[in-house]
């Protein structure tokens, strides 16, 4: 860990404790707001997600937490009593968003962490504690969801991380030095994840489940297995009007047959989720054929021998459709992450605290997904009163926020007494 340091010595200084969540976020309310497509568009390194970035060092400086930036672009903000940052119980999400995504997922995590984290220094809670802003969790700039966490594990390589493009075909090296990291020094942070006695993530639900139980808040069991593809689908670029409907190769017509299979086979897989979110011709004119059409694919099952078995079904009709329009197809596996079943002892002892609340899987990706390979992980969820994710109409009603933080400090207050007993883990 390295590099910047807030200007506020840490004091340890419990903030007011005036703040609430949605007061927090009403201080972001208007950061990045995309009048286009409605909702929020915060890719990483944006301006927008670097205002956010600003605003949490700020909010975390306030606090008295020591807040620097990690190799992998990780803000980091300590309470380290003694200056001891080890055994430490860690919360955090994320502040960049998918392209016209709502205002919870990601922040409501940041935001309810500082807020528990008040109610901590209010209760007198101690040891190490840490919240964590990891960047592009939703791949939506550069293709990888969870990278600033795959880096860190070694889930992915620096060498393919920075090499992954932007839409303008930026890499992620030159964008991530362009905003203060070294590239050079990105990878596997072993470190820093031995710092953590536990992370625990609470995140806005992102669909129905808790409207349904009719409870603020769960406690996560599993996160289904996904996955996504790239299909490029080529032909022949041409002229709309000179080119005779018996003389084309147009790849548009075998990604659109495949959009409506993809669907098929899904829907034929029980627990199977398959979606086509994202779709570019090239080179994308309304009086040109394409030359060539890329799809991107996300697939979900929760067994992932399935997943596996489906995209390769789902590649075979690809090649079958392109090739009734002359075309030809090829896939490319772009991230891929198995159904991760989170500690049943932690989940449950966390549950019970809770005073019993629900446990419910999602199928949406975290960054708690990626690190519970690495370190004792749990979730939780606060109710989502519209089931409505990735849109601009995902809710949260202002007093499950407060009841979400509520239960993330008592989470980690729980966390906190199990980390003071444990044996001491040694610092590589
Ligand atoms: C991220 O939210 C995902 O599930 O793709
Ligand atoms: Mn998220
Ligand atoms: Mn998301």
């Amino acid at each position: 860990m390295s590099t910047e340091h807030s200007s506020t010595e840490h004091t340890g200084t419990p903030a007011s404790s005036a703040d609430t969540v949605a007061g927090l976020l009403g201080q972001i309310a208007d950061v990045g707001r995309d009048p286009k497509r409605g909702g929020y568009s915060r890719p990483v390194h944006s301006d927008a997600e670097h205002t956010l970035r600003e605003w949490f060092r700020e909010q975390a400086a306030r606090r008295g937490l020591d807040v620097e930036t990690d190799r992998n672009g990780t803000i980091w903000a300590w309470h380290a009593p003694g200056g001891r940052r080890e055994n430490a119980v860690v919360t955090g999400s994320h502040l960049d968003s998918v392209p016209g995504g709502g205002a919870y997922d990601g922040p409501l995590g940041i935001a309810s962490a500082l807020v528990a984290f008040d109610r901590l220094a209010e209760r007198g809670t101690g040891g190490a504690r840490a919240i964590a802003v990891f960047g592009e969790e939703e791949g939506s700039r550069f293709g990888v969801a969870c990278l600033g966490s795959r880096l860190a594990t070694g889930a992915i390589s620096p060498e393919r991380a920075l090499a992954l493009t932007d839409a303008d075909g930026r890499t992620y090296a030159e964008v991530a030095e362009r905003s203060g990291l070294d590239p050079t020094h990105m990878g596997p942070d072993p470190d820093t994840l031995a710092r953590m006695a536990a992370f625990v993530e609470l995140h806005v639900e992102q669909g129905r489940g808790l409207v349904d139980l009719g409870s603020p808040v769960a406690v996560a069991t599993s996160i289904l297995g996904h996955g996504r593809w790239r299909i490029s689908i080529s032909g022949e670029g041409n002229h709309a009007g000179t080119t005779l409907m018996t003389d084309r190769r147009d790849p548009m017509i075998a990604a659109g047959a495949l959009v409506v299979r993809v669907r098929d086979l899904a829907r034929a897989e029980p627990g199977a989720r398959a979606t086509v979110g994202r779709l570019q011709p090239i080179p994308g004119g309304t009086n040109v054929i394409a030359s060539r059409v890329d799809v991107w694919l996300d697939v979900r099952h929760p067994e992932d021998a399935v997943t596996a078995a489906l995209v390769e079904q789902i590649g075979a009709e690809a090649s079958r459709l392109a090739a009734d329009e002359g075309c030809t197809a090829t896939l490319t596996e772009e991230s891929f992450g198995g159904t991760v079943d989170f500690d049943a002892g932690l989940r449950d002892r966390l549950a019970a605290r809770l005073g019993d609340v629900p446990l419910l899987p999602t199928g949406a990706g975290h960054d708690a997904g990626v690190l519970n390979a690495h370190v004792p992980t749990a979730m939780l969820f606060t109710r989502n009163p519209t089931g409505v994710s990735h849109a601009p109409d995902e809710g949260c009603e202002d007093t499950d926020a407060e009841a979400g933080a509520e239960a993330l400090a008592d989470s980690m207050e729980l966390l906190a007494d199990t980390a003071s007993t444990a044996p001491e883990r040694p610092l590589p």
